[in-house]
């Protein structure tokens, strides 16, 4: 099994692919949707990512997996074929969400903790049958005053893990994603302190999931950029974010794992593309390092769907090239 995980691991990691993140949760694309006034509705949220799995030679050449929410992964396109069909002809492996959202944690600090272990090992196999070859859990680290609290960092740092075992014992990969969020209130901390609780919450995450016995070949890593909180007035160069992340990083995650797959956290498209360009540049990383986008793939292609079918073909062409400046970024070839 141990084989098996590792290899769905690498491919994940394709060299010039990454992860296409489109595991909005329903209230989640309903926020989406309302900024470009669209009702949250059952049909237009497979509308919506029937458009983005149709995008075909994108899917094809730049993206190796997909992360799904349970609606979309046993949903159908509008001619009755499964999304799980459309991606696999692309050769595009199917990942599902599996947290159930983090949830506000009693204190003080306004911090949150990840729900969803209830039930997650009967979950797992059921998306295991449906063909999910990988998993997302997403932990929310919030940087204010007084937080992140010791409590909260561990909290959350023991329960990736536990979600991490069951994955594997399911023979799924879990991407374990401990995200400091940089976009958050009040937001104006500065890059050195994201650096600082980056290397922190990574140094608890790798000892509860040694502790848990994961194993680490066998997972893929999600973190943060290390950036200012986005009312901060840092203005850190793109070397200089690329350089300080590639440092935290190389200090706490263990060469063992065998990639690593950012989030875009509220970075705008082309800053995402370009932080993740400069680190690929950058010379002995002991892992490869590759895109897990949401909205840095999406927002133009939303913009450009705007709730019409008939807009499938312009909203895969701007999908498609956010696709591809990402897939150069992985390889450290983007240039503006
Ligand atoms: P963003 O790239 O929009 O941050 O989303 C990635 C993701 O999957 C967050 O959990």
């Amino acid at each position: 099994m141990t084989k098996s995980l590792n290899a769905i691991a690498q491919k994940l990691m394709t060299t010039g692919m990454g992860i296409l993140a489109a595991d909005e949760s329903e209230g989640t694309i309903g926020k989406r949707f309302a900024k470009i006034n669209l009702p949250n509705t059952l049909d237009l949220r497979r509308d919506y990512r029937e458009m983005l799995f149709g995008a075909t030679e994108a899917m094809k050449n730049y993206v190796s997996g997909v992360i799904l929410t349970e609606e979309t992964l046993k949903q159908s396109a509008a001619d009755g074929t499964p999304f799980r069909a459309i991606l696999a002809d692309a050769d595009v492996i199917p990942g599902i969400k599996v947290d159930r959202g983090a949830f506000p944690m009693p204190g003080e600090a306004g911090e949150k903790i990840t729900e969803g272990l209830d039930g997650l090992r009967q979950r797992l196999e059921h998306y295991a049958e449906l063909g999910a070859g990988f998993a997302k859990w997403r932990a929310v680290i919030t940087i204010n005053d007084i937080a992140p609290t010791r409590n909260n960092i561990r909290a959350n740092a023991h329960v990736l893990a536990r979600y991490a075992m069951l994955c594997q014992e399911a023979g799924i990969v879990p991407i374990v994603e401990p995200e400091v969020v940089g976009d958050g209130e009040p937001g104006n901390h500065s890059m050195e302190r994201c650096a600082q609780v980056t290397g922190d919450v990574l140094e608890n995450v790798f000892k509860e999931l040694r502790l848990a016995g994961v194993d680490l070949a066998g997972m893929l890593l999600k973190p943060n950029m290390v950036l200012p909180g986005l009312n901060s007035r840092d203005r850190p160069t793109v070397e200089e974010v690329a350089r300080r992340t590639v440092d935290v990083l190389k200090e706490h995650v263990p060469a063992a794992v065998p990639g690593i797959a950012f989030l875009s956290g509220g970075q705008t498209d082309e800053e995402a593309t370009a932080h993740l360009s400069a680190m690929n540049r950058l010379a002995g990383k002991p892992w490869p390092m590759t895109f897990s986008y949401g909205r840095a793939l999406q927002n133009v292609a939303l913009r450009t769907w705007a709730g019409r079918r008939e807009n499938f073909t312009a909203a895969r062409q701007a999908f498609a090239h956010r696709a591809h400046m990402n897939s150069l970024a992985a390889i450290g070839e983007w240039t503006n």
